[in-house]
């Protein structure tokens, strides 16, 4: 570590208090004025430090900056974010993750950034990731389960940060199947999980699950036509969710929840958080649309469906909306 790197953790876990000059210089084994010019240049980065000549120095509670040294101290995990890069500005977490798979990167290797300048989507949408807003991370897994269990991932992730999120701002969040994440019933969060098989498709090789959480006051960062189908936890709330911590706890729950696909119990969890389940929805089956009432969620995690003439489909991907609540 240098001594930026120490001087952060060391002020992150002060929790807000202050720590005197003379206390940082004597635990990082370096002069007061090497101290003095760590805190400058953490600055300059962005970082909010307060600086008090008979108290020292302290990070500030809205200190907005992402940083590996403020995620890591906050980490229970045994795999998961222990490789851990933050970036300023990339195109797109999942890009760059799935890059570092032909490098063989452990299981639980974790990409996050400031920004994304083509952050996609599912369904070949983008996904609008500005400066300081949000959550921007990707994870590669590499789960030791059957191909069966691939498509359930991303309804294990969802709810790992559907606690997370709840956890950290104090507000219900809702799973709209498959993957998106709402709140007041607005999109807060959607995930992308991009897996890569192995010869002949019968074994998974790795996953990528990418998160886009909209953590801070969107503003004029989204168009109004977006503004009228996302929000952010802090527009819905009023808390300015911290986003080191909410990546750490997206990363302690995620670890919990890949344990829970196999054995299926994170349904539960999922089925309880569903939004469409007992109303009517539209969806495309391939070049059709569909309507019909959403049933429920299988123990595949597909949609159950029933038609307006009484036949029942399961629904294992892409997309579906809620056309009316029903009997309103
Ligand atoms: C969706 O809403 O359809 C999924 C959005 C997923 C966005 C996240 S942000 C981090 C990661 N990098 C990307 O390019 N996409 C995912």
């Amino acid at each position: 570590m240098n001594v930026k790197s120490e001087l952060l953790a060391s002020l992150a876990s002060a929790d807000g208090d202050y720590i005197s000059g003379a206390a940082l210089a004597d635990k990082l084994g370096v002069s007061r004025n090497a101290v003095w010019k760590a805190v400058k240049a953490l600055e300059t980065e962005g970082f909010s430090i307060s600086s008090v000549t008979s108290k020292g120095y302290k990070l500030n509670d809205d200190n907005n900056r992402l940083s590996a040294d403020l995620i890591t101290p906050l980490l229970k995990t045994k795999e998961l974010g222990r490789n851990l890069r933050v970036y300023d500005t990339v195109e797109s977490t999942n890009n760059i993750t799935k890059e570092q798979d032909s490098n063989n990167v452990p299981h639980g290797t974790t990409s996050v950034a400031e920004r994304q300048t083509a952050g996609r989507g599912r369904i070949g949408r983008n996904f609008v990731s500005p400066a300081g807003k949000g959550l921007y991370m990707s994870t590669l897994v590499r789960p030791r389960f059957s191909l069966e269990y691939a498509p359930m991932i991303t309804g294990a992730a969802a709810c790992a940060v559907a606690e997370a999120v709840e956890y950290c701002c104090g507000q219900p969040v809702m799973i709209k199947w498959v993957n998106d994440l709402y709140m007041n019933g607005k999109k807060i969060c959607g995930i992308l999980t991009e897996a890569s098989f192995g010869l002949e498709m019968r074994t998974l090789d790795c996953a990528v699950i990418g998160i886009g959480i909209n953590v801070r006051s969107v503003g004029d960062s989204f168009d109004e036509e977006l503004r009228k189908r996302a929000t952010s936890i802090e527009d819905e709330t009023g808390v300015a969710v911290n986003r080191n911590k909410l990546c750490a706890e997206v990363l302690n729950r995620l670890e919990i929840y890949m344990k829970k696909i196999e054995n299926r119990s994170f349904l539960a969890a999922y089925r309880e958080r569903e939004i469409l389940t007992g109303n009517i929805i539209t969806a495309n089956v391939g070049n059709k649309q569909i309507i019909g009432e959403a049933m429920g969620i299988d123990d595949n995690a597909n949609l159950i469906v029933q038609l307006q003439s009484g036949e029942t489909i399961h629904l294992n991907s892409g997309e579906a909306n809620l056309c009316r609540i029903k009997n309103v």
